[in-house]
């Protein structure tokens, strides 16, 4: 019996690890985010745009550097991240509202948001 119990545990532990890692953060990588978007002009059109809704957290925007609300959001990468907030998502207006935002401005602002507050520093 006890060899039992002691093998569930360590299936369970297994098990739960690969949960874990699976559920983390860890396919976004720092570099790759900095290589593909434009940061900076995501920082721009944070400040302008997002951070109306996303600094306060109105209309249950999940907020700026709330990782509790960021991490189940991010296991889904930045290409699911990107399309909403391109074509709006429940109360996310597509584009943050802002029509004349491209595609690639509001993928910046996104990977803004990802590259300040969602990777842990390696
Ligand atoms: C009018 C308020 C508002 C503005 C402005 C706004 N958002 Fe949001 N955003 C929301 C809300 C509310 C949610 C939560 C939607 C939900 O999960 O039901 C959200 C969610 C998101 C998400 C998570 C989507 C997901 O898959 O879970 C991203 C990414 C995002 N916003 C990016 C942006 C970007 C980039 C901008 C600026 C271009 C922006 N938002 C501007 C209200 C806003």
């Amino acid at each position: 019996m006890r060899f039992f119990a002691v093998t569930t545990l360590f299936f369970v532990f297994i098990c739960s690890a690969q949960i874990v890692s699976a559920e983390g953060i860890a396919p976004i990588e720092k570099a790759a985010l900095r290589a593909k978007y434009n940061i900076a002009q995501g920082k721009e059109i944070y400040e302008r745009v997002c951070s109306n809704c996303h600094d306060s957290g109105v209309m249950d925007a999940p907020k700026f550097c709330d990782l509790t609300d960021w991490k189940p959001r991010m296991v889904h990468g930045m290409e699911h991240l990107v399309k909403h907030a391109v074509d709006g998502f429940n109360n996310m207006p597509a584009k943050g509202g802002m029509e004349s935002l491209t595609v690639a401005e509001s993928a910046d602002a996104v990977a803004y948001m990802v590259d300040q507050c969602l990777i842990e520093p390696k």
